[in-house]
């Protein structure tokens, strides 16, 4: 069965931003551990990634191929590579067409539509934001494992991650990681 993960980008207060902080706009020749363990060690076993219409729109805008710019350091045209050649799935009611290759577009219940992306033959699926459906995930639980790349910065705007939730929801430490730049990436499994 293919597994769902969630990656989750947050705040320590839990907001889906990126603010700057000491580290995080050091241009670098290599690419991270973290962007690693997150990424490119996923990128054989994950063949399906799946994003709400804006963050969709801002990923082919920003990390497609096409958007390479002069210089930049090979890893980061290996993620782009990947996410084009990655099956995608966008969420959207009024996105009708997409020019970005390799591409979809889903609309619906979030559970429904990853219940039905489980059925399908593939490997294992992303949902890589944005943070509104990312936010549905955790409120209703529906991933199988959760990967939290926390930054060390308390943030005070942008959307929240917690909120009211449908049940409780405990999940199951499988693993953390230090980031080189004080970050702190927490794996969860959900317990079902
Ligand atoms: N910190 C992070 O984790 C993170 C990660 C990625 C992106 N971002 C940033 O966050 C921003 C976008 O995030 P966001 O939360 O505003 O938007 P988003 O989740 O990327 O997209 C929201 C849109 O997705 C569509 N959608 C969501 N669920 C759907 C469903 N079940 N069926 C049909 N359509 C569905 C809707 O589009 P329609 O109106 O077309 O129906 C909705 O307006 C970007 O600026 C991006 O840079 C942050």
């Amino acid at each position: 069965m293919r597994k769902i993960t969630a990656n989750v980008y947050m705040t320590l207060d839990g907001r889906g931003e990126f603010p700057k902080y000491p580290g995080s706009e050091r241009p670098s020749e290599d690419v991270s551990a973290l962007f690693r363990h997150m990424w490119y060690d996923r990128f054989d076993d994950v063949t399906t990634v799946v994003m709400g219409r804006r963050s969709f729109l801002g990923h082919q805008r920003t990390w497609s191929e096409k958007a390479v710019r002069p210089g930049e350091s090979k890893w980061l045209l290996a993620y782009r590579r990947y996410l084009d050649r990655v099956e995608k799935v966008c969420l959207s009611h009024r996105l009708k067409t997409t020019t970005w290759e390799n591409s979809r577009i889903l609309h619906g219940d979030l559970a429904r539509i990853l219940t039905k992306l489980k059925r399908e033959e593939g490997g294992n699926i992303l949902v890589e934001g944005g943070p509104a459906v990312v936010r549905e995930c955790l409120r209703r639980n529906l991933a199988d494992d959760y990967w939290f790349f926390v930054m060390p910065v308390v943030y005070g705007k942008g959307p929240r991650y917690w909120g009211p939730m449908d049940a409780q929801c405990t999940l199951d430490l499988l693993e953390t990681k230090p980031g080189e730049d004080k970050e702190i990436l927490l794996h969860y499994a959900a317990i079902r």
